[in-house]
């Protein structure tokens, strides 16, 4: 009896030993998949000022600037972290090219009040985020959160003309507020909101909360101005809602450019500009705005109505008038160009990453996207879409673009292109494709469509190394739209360490590399000063 036991228990720890080892495996090969993809949701609070970087082979000599990024520095501190990849602490990072083959990296958290108030603190501090924190606000920290607004600003940078003729650079998220910075140590200046002039601004702008703007701000063709948008939320009960298109002379001097009352306020992320036309795609993702007060989260608050079409607001630069359209219901979160067919701008081509819903917003908690399987199973493919207007007419209509070779180019986000071509008619975009294989949302492209449908597209694709955002800098005296280089920071997930590709245009193929000396966390998006060496 006692022997038989015996067996029955070897036999038990024998297949708990094989469980195990079976489970470790399993783990193993999840993690060997995904490796290092979590180091860009993992927080570094090291900063590093003007590095020297080496470039291997040597960097060609044309390329003189300084590349800044904005992104995700920290997700958390003390006793609280942040739910959502959208409230991770703003920090800043730059890539200094000399113009002599030499170049320097720094990385400096941004000091808004938010992340001085929270160091200060030892905590996170009660300001609003999309989606709080862990341990959540109490009331009494919700309510100083609503008052305090967004602070956190982690999405882009920008350059506007300053008031002595020189330039202003900053630190922007889709708030009206902004954080100057200096683009040469990274070092934080003041806030600005700046106040609006003209048109139905100035007085009027009392009774409204200025809400959501944009994080993507673009220039007004021949002009060196630049535009964005200001959604406003009423005070007043039988006031409407607002929306204004904004025109940006300096840092501190705005004007509205157009104005015009909306029943709800919808979530928009960027817009398009043509020669002659703003187009702002107010997909049906209303701001629930009951819900904001009493939750102070927008990620609860933002309501998607999917059986309802998109406004499509057309608004002409020259005289504010803003047309109406009603399209299809798609998600966007980036629009890549528009640009006229004709001299007035009353047939304009729109392009835009378009998604079904905006579901996937939901699925970049940091809970999900630390997880492999919880990450692998979302769906992650936006579409590059091209519309046609017709303001005559009043119609929007999708036009088919050529399938591009790969097939999977066609799913990018995170869109850019030759600056140059801006607002004109034009062949490149460079974007990421997430989850390439269908299976692994870590299988990251950097592609390359051609928009013009002559078969130019490319991919660059290294398993287990993982990209950002792709930025093209174009070769002084360069002709072709291609001519330049692409510059995207990435991690390398085998050796946990972030370097930076410099990639031909033309092909994506990688011309140099340089270890950086400090891991860049998720970074969104960023610009190249040119100006700044
Ligand atoms: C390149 O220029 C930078 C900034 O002017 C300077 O610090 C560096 O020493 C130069 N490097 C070489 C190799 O000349
Ligand atoms: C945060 O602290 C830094 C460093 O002390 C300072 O430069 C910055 O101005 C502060 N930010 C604000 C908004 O006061
Ligand atoms: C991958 O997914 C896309 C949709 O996102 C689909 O169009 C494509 O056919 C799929 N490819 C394969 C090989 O299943
Ligand atoms: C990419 O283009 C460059 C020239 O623009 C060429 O030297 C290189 O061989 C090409 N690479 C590939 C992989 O086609
Ligand atoms: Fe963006």
């Amino acid at each position: 009896m006692e022997a038989r036991r015996n067996l029955y228990l070897g036999a038990a720890l024998a297949q708990l030993v094989l469980v195990l080892a079976a489970a470790m495996a399993m783990g193993r090969e999840e993690e060997d998949t995904d490796k290092g993809f979590n180091l860009f949701f993992q927080s570094n609070r090291e900063e590093v000022q003007d590095v020297p970087i080496t470039f291997d082979p040597p960097l060609p000599s044309w390329l003189a600037g300084t590349l800044v990024r904005n992104g995700l520095g920290l997700f958390e501190n003390g006793d609280r972290s942040f739910l959502h990849a959208f409230d991770g602490f703003a920090k800043l990072s730059s890539w200094r090219f000399h113009g002599n083959g030499s170049a320097s990296f720094s990385t400096r958290f941004l000091g808004s009040s938010f992340f001085n108030d929270s160091m200060a603190g030892d905590t996170i501090a009660p300001y609003l985020l999309f989606q709080g924190p862990q341990p959540p606000f109490n009331f009494v920290e919700r309510f100083r959160a609503l008052m305090h607004g967004i602070d956190n600003m982690n999405v882009n940078v920008y350059r506007f003309p300053g008031t002595d003729g020189g330039h202003d650079y900053v630190a922007l998220s889709d708030y009206w507020k902004a954080y100057q910075f200096s683009p040469h140590d990274l070092s934080t200046g003041a806030s600005v909101t700046g106040t609006l002039h003209g048109g139905e601004g100035g007085m009027k702008n009392a009774g409204f909360l200025e809400l959501l703007s944009s994080a993507h701000p673009l220039p007004e063709a021949g002009t060196k101005h630049h535009l964005t948008f200001l959604s406003s939320v009423s005070l007043f009960p039988l006031v409407k809602n607002r929306m204004q298109l904004v025109r940006i002379k300096s840092t501190q001097e705005r004007e509205v450019v157009a104005s015009w009352p909306v029943d709800s306020v919808p979530y928009m992320h960027s817009f398009s500009v043509t020669e002659t036309h703003a187009l702002l795609l107010a997909h049906p993702f209303y701001v629930n705005v009951m819900c904001m007060v009493y939750e102070a989260t927008p990620f609860n608050c933002l309501d998607w109505q999917h059986d309802a079409p998109s406004a499509l607001y057309a608004v002409e630069l020259k005289t504010g008038k803003v047309t109406e359209l009603s399209m299809q219901n798609v998600f966007t979160m980036h629009h890549v160009n528009a640009y006229n067919l004709d001299v007035d701008g009353n047939r304009i081509v729109m392009d835009i990453s378009a998604y079904p819903n905006p579901n996937f917003v939901g699925s970049l908690s940091l809970s999900v996207l630390r997880d492999p399987a919880a990450r692998d199973s979302f769906p992650a493919h936006a579409q590059l879409q091209r519309y046609e207007i017709d303001l005559g007419a009043g119609t929007v209509q999708r036009v088919d673009l050529a399938p591009p070779t790969p097939a999977f180019v066609e799913f990018l986000d995170m869109p850019t292109m030759n600056e140059g071509h801006r607002s004109r008619s034009y062949c490149f975009v460079y974007g990421l494709v997430l989850k390439t294989d269908n299976v692994t949302l870590s299988r990251v492209a950097i592609v390359k469509r051609d928009v013009c449908g002559q078969g130019r597209d490319a991919a660059w694709i290294v398993p287990h190394h993982y990209p950002v955002e792709p930025l093209f800098v174009p070769r002084p005296g360069g002709v072709a739209e291609d001519d330049g280089v692409v510059l995207v920071p990435m991690i390398d997930g085998p050796s946990k360490e972030s370097y930076m590709a410099v990639l031909d245009a033309r092909n994506l193929s990688v011309l140099s590399t340089a270890s950086l000396p400090t891991l860049v966390p998720y970074s969104l998006h960023g610009r190249f000063f040119d100006e700044v060496i």
